[in-house]
């Protein structure tokens, strides 16, 4: 090559789900179906009637055309109506982004706070996108320490600690990918008040917040959240519409005008489909998404009682929504070692913990939010049948 390429970028670790898809790829043609706990993605379609709402839509004219930058008034509307429903938030659609994702949403974010140089805090064990995309930016990630005991939950007093003149955010996951712990509400308001207090932003990815019951937090009840959070969310497992990337910013209005710059040059705009899609979702779905909410919990409750029956030589270190965060019954081996084992020998696909952020080479993280009830059992049993 004649020319050079960005170092940053070249020093992030390539896409982790690829590359345990190759693995998969390597399996003999006569091996056992395969068992994806890889890549969290809900199992189940949109409903009936979100589907044949995006038929009718497709067919007008304007649904081909751009929107407004920070997406059409009516929908961001709704999903104010929806954060008052679930959040008894105080939001007006001048602090809604929607973005191409959640994924586009973080770097919105990160773009809008931080230069290259910068520090932010991050949880372990993190989402590994959000690694991938400082690096990519040259922003630091300064990582808070992963206590098993404490099953990943952010430490006020060690994040409290990281705290430096170049820090402008913390960053935190809520369900946590990937251990499915959920932040207590009254911990999010120390860190928000942490933050505050070092007029730093409070970074909170919610992307499987539909999974809690109940309210989240009441973060969103106070007058000024803005002044301090910029929430990331994703409508993609809310409303099984990974593929539609419905994701979305919520700020002060500041923020998103300063951010709108990004969108312009970045995508422009959320596609107007998912547009239509998601406000589908916001006005007519809490109860569907209430029902996928017990049921995720009916599946996770059936997944760790049958995993933590002895004989099993992986160790549940935590889980929640979706996801569960094990430590497997190798020590000296990697994660990526045993994953990669785990998918060529038991046809089973999870991620090796080093993805989730330095020092977890121990762990795996299976999405069993992925598969159905009827598939767990068998599941669980190539985990105890490896050697
Ligand atoms: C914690 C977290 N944030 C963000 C994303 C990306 O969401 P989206 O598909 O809406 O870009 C994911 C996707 O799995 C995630 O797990």
């Amino acid at each position: 090559m004649r020319f050079s390429l960005n170092e940053h970028v070249k020093a992030v670790h390539p896409p982790p789900i690829s590359e345990v898809k190759e693995w998969a790829a390597q399996r003999p043609a006569d091996a056992a179906a395969l068992i994806d706990l890889c890549q969290a993605v809900p199992d189940y379609a949109p409903p009936a009637g979100m589907i044949s709402h995006i038929q009718q839509m497709a067919l007008d004219p304007l649904t081909s055309r751009y929107s407004p930058d920070e997406g059409l008034a009516e929908v961001r509307e709704s999903v104010c109506h929806r954060y008052r429903r679930r959040y008894a938030a105080k939001i007006n659609p001048e602090q809604v982004c929607l973005t191409v994702g959640a994924s586009a949403a973080f770097w919105l974010a990160m773009l809008t706070l931080c230069h290259a140089g910068d520090e932010v805090i991050v949880q372990l064990p993190c989402y590994f996108d959000h690694p991938m995309a400082l690096g990519s930016l040259g922003i630091r990630p300064v990582y808070a320490p992963y206590k098993e005991n404490e099953k990943g939950l952010p430490n006020p007093d060690s994040i409290a600690r990281l705290i430096t003149p170049r820090t402008r955010a913390i960053l935190l996951v809520s369900p946590s990918n990937p251990t499915g712990t959920v932040i207590p509400p009254d911990l999010l308001r120390r860190l928000y008040f942490l933050a505050q207090q070092h007029r730093i932003a409070l970074i909170l990815d919610e992307t499987y917040s539909d999974f809690i019951e109940g309210m989240p937090h009441d973060l969103f009840t106070m007058e000024e959240w803005g002044s301090t959070l910029l929430q990331i969310m994703s409508f993609g497992k809310s409303y099984a519409l990974t593929g539609y990337r419905a994701g979305m910013l919520a700020a002060a209005p500041e923020v998103i005008r300063q951010a709108l710059k990004i969108q312009d040059t970045m995508t422009v705009c959320q596609p107007r489909i998912t547009q239509l899609a998601l406000q589908y979702g916001l006005d007519h779905l809490d109860q569907w998404v209430e029902i996928n909410r017990r049921m995720m919990t009916f599946r996770h409750n059936l997944f760790t009682e049958e995993f933590s029956l002895p004989g099993n030589r992986f160790r549940l270190a935590a889980s929640g929504s979706f996801f569960a965060w094990v430590k497997h019954p190798f020590p000296g081996k990697s994660g990526r070692e045993v994953a990669r084992r785990l998918a060529v020998e038991a046809g089973i696909l999870t991620l090796p913990g080093e993805v989730f952020g330095p020092g977890l080479e121990d762990y795996l993280r299976l999405a069993f939010g992925n598969i159905k009830e009827k598939a767990i059992p068998e599941a669980i049993h190539r985990f105890r049948r490896f050697a």
